[in-house]
């Protein structure tokens, strides 16, 4: 551990703690409460200075919190080693960990038996349904943060192996309306921009996926000047798309102008030896989706005669008839890779709700296995909390609008 580096890392949690006023309201009330007095919770997230504000918030709210990273190559060890000697806070997390490291991270924190589990993607949950299902009976519930965990989940749920109940964070609308669409939207583009420094005005931009991240994607793209086409398999989020003003066409035609290719899909096999066969020269290309499958390495390795780092977080794939493919952050989730992550307000929201579910579930604790959404009043509260520390006021629906609308 270096002491300058535990000084950047207490900077940055700093910073973020002071633009997060839902998690300092929430911090009051659970300092005052204790709502987790005497719980083990362990949280598998990527590891930044907003995550560790959160970390904190469910410490200082009575958890013993075992903190790890969800993805090594997201950990920033700044905050690793500011975190380093907390109280009721043990972190173990490297960036750049190899698999079978992270996945001892992972472990240790089980180990520990858990009665909280808070998680982003399903790893921490699918080695827990695997090597410790006896485990599995101190947990009193989960949260999970992204789509691609909830999808997961869903797996897991269908097939009748959760033996706890799992709150789908993403599936709020406090969430995926405003993290996944505006969150993605302009962090994915801030690390394009501050690793590779180029215009994007003028630029062909395809975006792969037009989901909540696709929405913002393209939208901030359009502000940049972009011009921006989309790629679908569904015809419904295509008709949006082209409603929404862009060009829809499948990759491979896509491909062929494009400039910059950001995936979002959450799927897998976009970027292929037939995608980079249709590639232009120059092709810039970003992952903004959780895991990394959506780009085919063994491919890139097939297309290139030459692979190296032209500067830092950008590797060139250079073909035998020269042609060049760009790719950012290795392919891993390009604004935690090669960037901050969220902006710090759009995680006091996702953080704030978390918190609040989880509250939840030890206020509610036993709750049957499965996967739930989380509670509307949540999402309600989580949103006024919001407007509150925006200073906006709203109207309410008067007796005879509720009874006109159904409502009583
Ligand atoms: P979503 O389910 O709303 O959107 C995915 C879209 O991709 C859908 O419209 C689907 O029809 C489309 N799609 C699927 N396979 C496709 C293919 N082969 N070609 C073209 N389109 C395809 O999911 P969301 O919320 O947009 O999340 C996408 C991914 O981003 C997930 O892995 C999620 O975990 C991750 N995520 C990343 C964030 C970040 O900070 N970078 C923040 C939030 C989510």
């Amino acid at each position: 551990m270096t002491q300058a580096g535990a000084d950047t890392g207490t900077k940055k949690i700093e910073w973020a703690r002071a633009h997060m006023p839902l998690l300092a309201a929430l911090r009051a009330d659970f300092l005052a409460e204790q709502p987790f007095a005497g719980k083990r919770l362990a949280m598998s997230i990527h590891l930044e200075a907003k995550t560790a504000c959160l970390a904190l918030l469910l410490r200082d709210g009575g958890a013993e919190v075992f903190l790890t990273g969800s993805n090594p190559l997201s950990t920033q060890d700044a905050i690793v080693e500011a975190l380093q000697g907390e109280d009721r806070l043990t972190v173990n997390a490297r960036r750049g960990a190899s698999e079978e490291e992270y996945l001892d991270c992972l472990r240790r924190s089980l180990e520990a038996e858990p009665n909280l589990l808070l998680e982003d993607g399903g790893d921490m949950i699918a080695l827990l349904l695997d090597e410790y299902p006896q485990a599995s009976t101190s947990v009193l519930g989960a949260t999970e943060e992204t789509t691609t965990g909830v999808t997961r989940l869903r797996a897991w749920d269908k097939a009748g192996v959760l033996r706890f109940p799992v709150f789908a964070v993403n599936e709020a609308q406090m969430k995926h309306l405003i993290d996944n669409r505006y969150g993605t939207g302009q962090s994915v583009w801030d690390a394009i921009l501050r690793t590779t420094n180029l215009l994007i005005a003028g630029k062909d931009v395809l975006i792969a996926g037009y989901g909540w991240c696709g929405r913002g994607l393209t939208l901030r793209a359009s502000g940049l000047g972009a011009r921006v086409s989309v790629t679908e398999v569904d015809p419904i989020k295509a008709v949006e798309a082209v409603m929404d003003g862009f060009a829809v066409a499948p990759l491979l035609e896509g491909i062929r102008h494009a400039d910059f290719l950001i995936t979002a899909t959450g799927g897998r096999d976009l970027v292929t030896d037939e995608t980079l066969q249709n590639a232009k020269d120059g092709l810039v290309i970003a992952n903004a989706s959780h895991f990394d499958l959506e780009i085919d390495r063994a491919a890139l390795a097939r297309f290139a005669v030459t692979d190296r780092l032209v500067r830092p977080g950008i590797r060139e794939f250079r073909s035998r008839d020269g042609k060049c493919v760009y790719l950012l952050g290795e392919g891993n989730i390009v604004n935690l890779s090669a960037g901050d992550g969220h902006p710090v307000e759009i995680m006091d929201i996702s953080f704030a709700l978390q918190a609040m579910t989880l509250r939840y579930i030890a206020d509610h604790a036993p709750i049957s296995p499965g996967l739930y959404p989380v509670p509307d009043k949540v999402d309600a509260q989580v949103a006024q909390k919001k407007l509150d520390t925006l200073g906006i006021a709203i109207d309410r629906l008067t007796d005879a609008q509720r009874r006109y609308l159904g409502l009583q």
